[in-house]
């Protein structure tokens, strides 16, 4: 098959609307700058990429739970985190349109054009919001639109909003900006209702919230976006048992590049990892790496790892009164454990696999999907020959029900619209990797025609083969 494996922003912005993977949110009322909806088939590949995480790193493991916190905390953790006073990012405005930009994607997009300004060491990221300030007047950078820009200030990433019933009697909340807080908060109730050692990690999924500035990057970086994120708390203490920090943080960077390459199956060619710098790291880190994947637009973060040390817990302790410590059992010894921290971002793992799945298969005039049968949005897809004969379309829903109420949980999707080849490439574009036809055959001898995505090859299948063909094939 030929195929390309670099497909541009546009052609997958493009088949994902087509096909029902993302469609603009609120598109009736003109859409929402930064948001996006998941539709039928996009939902059920974000599920299955929630569903391999879950299943990696927390039920495969045994130093591992899970945890499901709430979206608004006490206002306080914020607080104590560093977010409220901390959280932003550099923001200019254009003094003539008013539009907003983040001033460091500015120089970004300025080096890119004027690439001798600068030698190669220079990396936006190690300048503080003064620096970028000064960098756009020297360099006179201006908006996409050609203006001049103000000076960057820093804006907080938090969304805010209010509760209480009524008037004048409202106290300020915030949309989490990351789900990471919610275990911070959870530790010694985690500790205190289940049997956990150290070492062992806390993880939870869920929707985070950020008042993002930048636009244009489809679902890369959106105002709300899901998280998966694992604290794992060790003793640092080494000579007392405890865990070396580096080597914990090289077997996370491990088990995460295996994760993306063989459960999520990408190319290992388009994964790379990159230090953060001393200026460009979080204030609560003493080390972060990303691991990055070449999108469309470039390389660009996709999962980070942080050494955050014994920051939040303390920082919690010190503003909630509580005790966040572990004490133990062998040693006697007393601390507060210190974390690493690997938080992937759900959307950008999606927006990945359908930017290495994407084939153009021209010689049979096609788009296919080649995605791994545990992430495709459908197992397979059942068609009878001809909707107008009562005999085929009962025989297919009956194999279509059988496959669906079946212990394996097969997704299945039915199709007996247009004709068959029309049917194929609409499921070779959402990655379906079967498709069962049921035709005049099937009702004599009990066989159907399977056709495998990838080769397009077609073979007999007796019905009571079906389910076993495909425990073979979708592994
Ligand atoms: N708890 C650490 C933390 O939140 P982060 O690097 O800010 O670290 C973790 O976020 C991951 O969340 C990122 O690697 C990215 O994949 C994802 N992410 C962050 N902001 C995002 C946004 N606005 N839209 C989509 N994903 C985002």
């Amino acid at each position: 098959m030929s195929h390309t494996t670099n497909p541009s922003l546009e052609k997958i912005v493009a088949l994902a609307k087509r096909r029902g993977f993302v469609f603009p949110t609120s598109e009736i009322y003109g859409g929402l700058a930064n948001s996006y909806d998941y539709g039928p088939v996009g939902s059920s590949l974000l599920k299955n990429i929630r569903d391999a995480w879950w299943h990696t790193f927390i039920n495969k493991r045994h130093d591992m739970v899970g945890l499901d916190s709430a979206i608004m905390l006490h206002p306080q953790t914020w607080v104590a985190s560093g977010h409220v006073a901390s959280f932003s990012d550099p923001l200019v405005e254009d003094i003539k349109s008013h539009k907003r930009y983040r001033a460091d994607h500015l120089i970004e997009a300025w080096i890119e054009k004027n690439p001798t300004a600068v030698d190669d060491s220079f990396n936006v990221e190690d300048l503080t919001v003064e620096a970028m300030g000064t960098f756009i007047s020297e360099h006179k950078v201006t908006s996409p639109e050609g203006n001049p820009v103000t000076d960057p200030k820093a804006f907080n990433l938090l969304f805010e909003s209010a509760i209480g019933s009524v008037s004048g009697d409202k106290s300020t909340i915030y949309l989490r900006g990351e789900t990471a807080q919610g275990i911070f908060s959870d530790f010694k109730n985690v500790l205190d209702s289940t049997r956990v050692k150290l070492p062992f990690g806390v993880g939870q999924m869920g929707k985070s919230f950020r008042n993002e500035i930048t636009t244009g990057q489809f679902v890369f970086r959106t105002l709300e976006f899901e998280q998966a994120e694992i604290e794992y708390f060790f003793n640092p203490n080494v000579e007392n048992g405890g865990s070396d920090w580096q080597k914990l943080m090289n077997d996370w960077k491990e088990a995460m590049w295996q994760f993306v390459a063989t459960d999520l199956g990408i190319t290992t060619d388009k994964l790379r990892w990159r230090r953060h710098t001393d200026t460009e790291r979080s204030h609560y880190s003493l080390d972060t790496y990303d691991l990055d994947y070449e999108f469309p637009f470039g390389f660009k973060e996709l999962w980070g790892v942080a050494y955050r040390t014994d920051y939040d817990l303390k920082q919690h302790q010190e503003h909630s009164k509580q005790k966040l410590q572990y004490t133990d059992s062998h040693t006697g010894e007393t601390f507060v454990p210190h974390v690493i921290e690997p938080a992937l971002g759900l959307n950008r793992a999606f927006l990945m696999v359908l930017c290495d799945a994407y084939r153009e298969d021209t010689e049979n005039n096609r788009v296919v999907l080649e995605l791994k049968p545990d992430l495709a949005p459908y197992h397979v897809a059942v068609f009878p020959l001809l909707k107008n004969k009562p005999e085929l379309v009962a025989k297919a829903e009956q194999i279509r029900d059988q496959l669906t109420n079946s212990r394996s949980k097969w997704r299945v999707a039915y199709d007996d619209r247009g004709n068959i080849g029309k049917r194929y490439l609409s499921q070779d574009e959402i990655g379906t990797p079967f498709c069962i036809t049921i035709d005049f055959d099937t009702l004599e001898n009990d066989e159907v025609t399977i056709r495998n995505r990838t080769t397009t090859q077609q073979e007999k299948v007796s019905v009571d083969q079906i389910e076993k063909y495909l425990v073979e094939h979708c592994s």
